[in-house]
């Protein structure tokens, strides 16, 4: 921002929109360019991994990272680890030609800017996850990490603070101590306004100092309550973006309420960016299941043959947590479970599920794809929709609040924080399949899954072996993202011995038996695509307006009919409405029962 004076407003609110524009077109150019050269300089990062007797250049990913072979002969660890379990796969050649990435690194940095560096989601994730980033040598040579935030605080405030919340997890016995101080030397800290252009100068001022004349990156990551967003976005493009390098802003969610607010938001980010500088980000959509979604079914062929209605009779996503909104009343109570995890996270799975088959693994071909199924989407009714709230419950002498106890939720509260949803999708593949979603908080676990159920074996001969209950013996293929992430396929086989009889059994592919490594939280993922300018995982704004015109009128309804949601005492499975819902489908949610 060479040509922005000092003299400027104080306040980004009155900045004028026409300088603005000059400014967007400015970096829209800067950015298509720089995005491809950084890509080359920046493919995905690698680690180098000593083992005894050789090197492995790793890459980040399941194809090419070197997995253990069942270390255990025991055969109740064989069964555990599955039948499917092959020998270890040796890293393939290419992963070698990562070393010559970094060509540019002297002239080039990366400046990331934590906007609300105070806040929980920093401490907690977004500093972590650049910690691991750097651990694992993802990040660029030169690199700076800015906190911006209220609060005053020195930069050896925000280094304690934020090395409270730094875990060696990556590796606990190489290093980390040393690693972690170097971390910190690159982390600083300075304090402002959201809303103040002098601010945001002030911070592009110390961004130069540490920038020392090299083409200079920057990304804002806006981790701060949405009311306050496009005054950031203001100051931050107008008084902070980079003179010759990208300029980049990620936004978390709530990305409105509705389809108008959502529009109105979309609208006033794109008066000061383009939409490729916008990364919104759904976590979703970096963990390391949902990621492999697209793998599982285009790179193997026996499932993509079977992704339709001729074999699918349903698919499930469940989300649940075993605690309540504690200490998010305040926020939860303005969104509720459907704005919070189904019109987002859920919905997101559910489209990359169901989508055809991408020209490529391109963004746009994927987004186009994604957007072709919500867009193809039944609309929703209120009918086919269940809500529940959850309420106090005491067990063993211990009391869980209800959600109403929380001091920041009004006393009559009918926010949902259970929701259960049948959503259809009106196109050739999917005429006809139930897509039941799930989402709640404070239930008797935490999950989060997909669970795809397929037909009954027409002519079954084996029916009489299998009981009258045939639902009990359709296949079904779950893919459980957390915890303790796995792929299991559910079949029917004969129990070994002279009779004939059948069970059901797993063909089981569990991640921590399999793989070595460590899953990567889904901030590090997303965060290093930011880096990186590969928009892949994260929302366009057609998706989303698409996911809101799925949900608006049903939220509408839900508030203006003051629909009281069905209670369910803490730590229970739900409300019972969520099974008769499933019933008027002919579906029986696969988390229940015995054999999950
Ligand atoms: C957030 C929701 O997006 O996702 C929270 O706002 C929820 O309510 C969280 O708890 C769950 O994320 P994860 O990664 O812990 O499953």
């Amino acid at each position: 921002m060479a040509t922005f004076s000092s003299t400027s407003s104080a306040h980004c609110a009155s900045s004028s929109p026409a300088f603005s524009n000059n400014n967007r077109l400015h970096h829209h150019r800067t950015v298509s360019s720089s995005s491809i050269r950084f890509k080359q300089r920046f493919p995905r990062c690698f680690s180098v991994k000593q083992s005894s007797k050789a090197v492995h250049l790793q890459q980040d990913g399941a194809s090419t990272m070197k997995v253990s072979p069942v270390k255990d002969d025991n055969p109740a660890k064989i069964l555990k680890d599955g039948i499917l379990s092959v020998p270890p796969v040796t890293p393939p050649e290419e992963s070698i030609d990562n070393a010559k990435f970094d060509f540019d690194k002297e002239n080039s940095t990366v400046s990331i800017t934590v906007v609300g560096a105070s806040g929980d989601l920093a401490k907690k994730k977004i500093f972590p996850a650049l910690f691991a980033l750097y651990y694992e040598g993802c990040l660029p040579k030169h690199f700076t990490i800015f906190g911006y935030a209220r609060s005053k605080m020195s930069d050896a405030e925000l280094r304690t603070m934020v090395s409270k919340t730094l875990t060696c997890r990556i590796d606990k016995r190489e290093n980390c101590g040393e690693k972690m101080d170097q971390f910190l030397e690159r982390c600083f800290y300075h304090p402002g306004q959201y809303d103040s252009q002098e601010n945001f100068l002030e911070l592009d001022k110390k961004l130069k100092e540490h920038e020392d004349g090299r083409v200079a990156n920057r990304l804002f990551y806006l981790s701060i309550p949405p009311n306050i967003f496009i005054d950031a976005v203001k100051c931050a493009s107008t008084s902070a973006s980079a003179a010759n390098g990208w300029t980049r802003v990620i936004v978390e969610k709530p990305f409105g309420r509705d389809s108008e607010s959502s529009a109105a938001l979309t609208r006033s980010l794109k008066q000061y960016l383009d939409e490729d500088q916008i990364f919104r980000i759904d976590h979703y959509l970096g963990k390391e299941l949902v990621e492999n979604l697209s793998v599982l079914r285009f790179s193997n062929l026996i499932f993509e043959p079977l992704w339709s209605r001729q074999y699918i009779r349903n698919v499930q996503f469940i989300f649940a947590e075993d605690f309540g909104t504690e200490g998010r009343g305040g926020y939860f109570d303005n969104y509720g479970i459907i704005r919070d995890i189904m019109q987002n996270h859920l919905l997101q799975i559910l489209a990359l599920f169901a989508m055809e088959t991408p020209v490529s693994l391109d963004a746009e071909d994927i987004r186009n794809e994604k957007v072709k199924v919500l867009r193809s989407m039944r609309p929703l009714r209120l009918d086919d929709v269940v809500t529940g709230q959850y309420k106090s419950h005491t067990r063993g002498g211990v009391k869980y609040p209800a959600y109403t106890d929380d001091k920041t939720v009004p006393n009559d509260s009918l926010t949902p924080t259970f929701a259960a949803a049948a959503l259809f999708i009106d196109n050739a593949r999917w005429d006809g399949v139930p897509f039941l979603m799930k989402a709640g908080k404070a239930l008797h676990d935490r999950r989060a899954e997909i669970r795809v159920q397929f037909r009954h074996v027409p002519g079954n001969l084996y029916n009489k072996n299998i009981g009258t209950d045939l639902d009990l013996a359709t296949n079904e293929l779950v893919i459980r993202v957390q915890p303790d992430e796995a792929i299991y396929l559910k079949i029917n086989n004969k129990v070994p011995g002279l009779g004939m009889r059948l069970d059901r059994s797993n063909l089981n592919l569990l991640y921590a038996a399999r793989y070595d490594k460590e899953i990567p939280d889904a901030y590090e993922r997303l965060l290093l695509d930011a880096i990186e300018g590969e928009r892949r995982l994260f929302i366009r704004s057609d998706e989303l307006d698409a996911a809101w015109s799925l949900f608006t009128p049903v939220l509408k309804e839900l508030e203006e009919k003051k629909t009281v949601p069905e209670y369910y005492p803490y730590g229970s499975r739900g409300p019972v409405g969520s099974h008769y819902l499933a019933a008027r489908y002919k579906v029986r949610w696969g988390d229940v029962g015995s054999e999950q």
